[in-house]
């Protein structure tokens, strides 16, 4: 019998209730009953490590409102679309020279290291106000705080040193302001609209997912555009901005890199989908199987490039729905298409069940993937 919201057993012993079709996910996920607060006892966190840091240090992701409102809404600008696609034209420019210096070096080489995260992880730390030298610092904390197969004490460890590291940008930015994030959260945090361990954790939040979720995205991306050269032969053919902009949200949906669920605890008795879940049960929002669903995507496990996919729920729904999204969006429209215009003859230069995943991460991704050209 089918059981679109059943128990499941979480890693800790503890159980939850997985909610799985796609109305339910998008039900569930814009109720206010259902809380994102990580301290209320029995949350369902997504291993011991997740737990342990965003416990300790909290940020808006695991707040709910008025709490959550009130700091999404001082970054709220900086992310808009209209903010975003003025920086299109630099991205491009850093994304072509990027591609000049790894097609100049040897090959095989790394595509995550070569072209995945510098493209994030430079365009995040130019909005923030990062020095983008420190790249490899804040890349490799952020790494143990999300692997969950470190032990808890490990990626407190990184957490803390991260948040050593922006505070002492922190301290650079009050001294000499600059249009950036940082400087601006500064100001707010003088006027004493936010305190600075609040500041900090925000900062943290902000660095973390800006450069690790997308470039999960660009090297999966590429990879299953590899894996399906019919596909690709479409986007070659026809890269116009509305057919790239389409295969984007499409490999955005099949790949659902977000792929372990919104967690959320009920903080009122509810009815999902026919199950009554109590207050203070535990809930995993499935919203990779949703991405899944025939009812919604006709055909789901096809990758369509052609298909209208852009009701997915890869960046969530609802009030915590990702802050960053127009700026992966800007990313991935403008990385795949040139990656495989300079580059015609991409190719992966190692087997596929070689390829290091992120099996345990928060976000699913590679840790590397060796390719030729
Ligand atoms: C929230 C996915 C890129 C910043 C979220 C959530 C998802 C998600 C699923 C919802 C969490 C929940 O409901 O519990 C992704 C994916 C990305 C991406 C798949 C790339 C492909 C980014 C980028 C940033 C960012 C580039 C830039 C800073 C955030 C923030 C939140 C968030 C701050 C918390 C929003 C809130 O709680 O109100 N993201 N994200 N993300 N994302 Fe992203």
């Amino acid at each position: 019998m089918e059981q679109p919201v059943s128990q499941v057993r979480l890693w800790n012993g503890g159980l939850a209730w997985m909610v799985t079709r796609y109305d339910d996910v998008r039900e569930v996920l814009a109720d206010p009953r259902l809380s994102s607060d990580m301290s209320r006892p029995g949350f369902p966190a997504h291993n011991a490590s997740v737990a342990a840091t965003r416990q300790k240090h909290r940020t808006f992701l695991n707040m709910d409102d008025p709490e959550h409102a009130k700091q999404r809404r001082m970054v709220t600008r900086d992310f808009m679309i209209k903010h975003v696609e003025a920086l299109r034209p630099r991205i491009q420019r850093h994304v072509d020279a990027l591609i000049d210096e790894f097609s100049a070096g040897p090959q095989p080489a790394d595509l995550v290291t070569g072209i995945a995260l510098p493209t994030s992880s430079a365009t995040i730390s130019e909005l923030l106000g990062v020095p983008y030298e420190d790249h490899e610092f804040f890349e490799s904390r952020s790494r143990t705080i999300s692997s969950g197969d470190v032990e808890p004490v490990e990626a407190l460890q990184a957490y803390e040193e991260l948040r050593e590291f922006l505070r002492g940008l922190v301290d650079r930015k009050r001294a000499e302001p600059a249009q950036d994030v940082i400087s601006h959260l500064v100001e707010l945090e003088t006027r004493g609209d936010i305190g600075i361990d609040e500041l900090l954790n925000m900062l943290r939040l902000l660095l973390g997912a800006g450069h690790e979720t997308t470039a999960n995205m660009i090297a999966l991306g590429t990879l299953a555009l590899l894996e399906h050269p019919e596909q690709l032969e479409r986007l070659r053919n026809d890269p116009s901005p509305q057919r790239v902009a389409a295969a984007v949200e499409e490999l955005l949906r099949y790949l659902t890199i977000s792929h372990f669920g919104r967690r959320r605890i009920a903080v009122e008795d509810l009815e999902i989908g026919g199950q009554t879940i109590k207050a203070g049960e535990a809930v995993v929002v499935a919203n990779d199987s949703a991405n899944r669903d025939p009812d919604a995507f006709p055909d789901p496990d096809v990758l369509d490039l052609e298909r209208d996919a852009r009701h997915h729920l890869t960046f969530g729904y609802g009030v915590h729905q990702c802050l960053g999204q127009p700026l992966a969006r800007v990313e991935l429209q403008v990385v795949y298409p040139t990656l495989f215009r300079r580059l015609p003859d991409l190719r992966l230069a190692a087997p596929m069940n070689e390829l290091p995943f992120k099996t345990h991460s928060v976000f699913y991704g590679l840790f590397s993937m060796p390719v030729a050209w």
